[in-house]
């Protein structure tokens, strides 16, 4: 299967500066260093997200942490996959939680084939910044045989 993400649009909670856009997630580059990394201001519950234009059913969300410090932020992430935009997406089926953060590694999540438009990734219970080095998502169109 094909990394969707790389086709879609990303926008996330807020900007902490110039540097660290939300496209960072989506560039097909896994480099866990501040600058290939995207970053949103210090607040409650921030997210980011990926529009992927239409729904896929997905497989799995592959998540690659920051490796040059801070690693631990990523800590109690939750991974939701959906169609709506309410609260930001995270009422969307959560497809799991992030509890491994070691240095600059690169995890997949299995999502048992949600099916979704938006992925989110959100931070919903503390006052954190969000940093993510890459988001890559697995999945096929919906209505398509594999
Ligand atoms: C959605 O995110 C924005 C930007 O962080 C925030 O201001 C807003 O309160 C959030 N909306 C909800 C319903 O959580």
């Amino acid at each position: 299967q094909n990394n969707v993400a790389l086709k879609g649009t990303a926008t996330q909670s807020s900007k902490r500066d110039q540097l660290g856009v939300p496209e960072h997630a989506i560039n097909g580059n896994k480099n866990s260093g501040y600058l290939s990394c995207t970053h949103t201001g210090h607040g409650t519950g921030p997210w980011w997200r990926v529009d992927l234009q239409q729904p896929y059913r997905i497989s799995a969300v592959v998540i690659t942490n920051r490796g040059d410090c801070c690693w631990e932020r990523l800590r109690g992430a939750e991974i939701y996959i959906g169609n709506s935009l309410e609260k930001n997406g995270t009422l969307n089926p959560r497809c799991a939680s992030i509890s491994s953060v070691a240095k600059g590694s690169t995890d997949s999540y299995c999502c048992n084939q949600l099916v979704g438009r938006y992925i989110t990734i959100a931070i919903p219970t503390r006052e954190e910044y969000l940093t993510l080095c890459e988001v890559e998502v697995y999945g096929g169109l919906v209505g398509s045989s594999c």
